[in-house]
């Protein structure tokens, strides 16, 4: 059984979008549009997780995700402990699972969950009793599924598909969760011409996000794209000082005007944030009028609830 399924193959937690199939994650994302809707509206919030508890519990830093989860679960009805990883006990050396285990005592049921060590999420989810589900906000540098989300329903609300598209990411790939979560979720939605550009240094090991094609220079990279995806250069995930640093980064690899004219003249432009303006990005694109990074964030908070309500059945 798949570590993220109840017996009778139901979502019971959100670790990674990789074992999703399709017609889940159009189900998720048909939820989350349900969920623009409603709060673009003002419509009265939902009661779906009325009587839960959702604890967040971040041992990485995050303004977007961790704001976007209370809020979600708030306003399904929710109570959120927002625990601060820092000021707890795990600095006294209380392991995780303790941690968990005193939580699930004060009747938390449903653990919101970032680290920056691999397996943490599936480690917890495999711990935790029957009626508790763990989502993963952000493992390491391995997966990030509601970011996926919201960034196939970003691609979706602008474009209106993801298959035929083609959809470069640029920057720090191999560090990044966001790539690998995003590159599912549009793969599985049909897109077949995703293209990774990077110095050789942040592209993803050999047979890493196979199906992707692979560039080194950004303006052949993005000639002729629909999507342009920028990341920032996580440069707490490593030590290697042989990449270029601010504006000689930016120099080779920053989006300005000029390279986004190589693009489709109807292409987005998209960044996950936290955004370092002049190092990936230039702040007249960032700012600019095929910018959909702001619509990135707001589809935060309606896929978090679409996740927490149809995990919470
Ligand atoms: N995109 C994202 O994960 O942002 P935060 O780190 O601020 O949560």
């Amino acid at each position: 059984m798949n570590s993220q399924r109840r017996p009778d193959g139901s979502l019971r937690h959100l670790l990674s979008i990789e074992d999703l199939t399709r017609p889940e994650l159009e189900a998720l994302l048909e939820r989350s549009q349900h969920y623009v809707r409603r709060l673009g509206e003002g419509a009265p919030h939902s009661q779906a997780l009325a009587g839960r508890t959702v604890a967040n519990m971040f041992t990485e830093p995050s303004t977007r995700t961790r704001v976007s989860f209370e809020l979600a679960a708030k306003r399904l009805g929710a109570e959120v402990v927002n625990l601060e990883v820092q000021l707890s006990s795990r600095v006294k050396g209380e392991s995780i699972l303790d941690t968990v285990f005193t939580l699930e005592s004060l009747h938390v049921d449903m653990f919101v969950l970032r680290d920056s060590e691999v397996g943490v999420p599936a480690l917890v989810a495999a711990n935790v009793a029957p009626h508790v589900s763990v989502l993963s906000a952000g493992e390491a540098h391995v997966s990030h599924p509601t970011q996926g989300l919201l960034d196939a329903l970003t691609v979706l609300q602008h474009k209106g598909r993801c298959d035929g598209l083609s959809i470069a990411i640029v920057g720090d790939i191999r560090h990044s969760r966001v790539a690998r979560s995003a590159c599912q979720a549009f793969s599985l939605l049909g897109t077949r011409d995703i293209r990774l550009i990077a110095p050789p240094s942040l592209m993803p090991a050999e047979g890493e996000l196979a199906g992707a094609a692979r560039e080194t220079d950004i303006a052949r990279g993005i000639s002729g794209c629909d999507v342009v995806m920028m990341l920032r250069i996580q440069r707490e995930r490593f030590a290697d000082t042989a990449i270029p640093a601010g504006e000689d980064y930016f120099r080779e690899y920053g989006l300005t005007r000029e390279r986004l004219g190589l693009a489709k003249p109807d292409a987005i432009v998209m960044h996950p944030q936290p955004m370092n303006r002049g190092v990936e990005i230039e702040s007249a694109v960032a700012d600019g009028p095929q910018s959909v990074i702001r619509s990135q964030v707001s589809n935060g908070v309606a896929v978090r609830m679409a996740v927490l309500e149809t995990i919470a059945r």
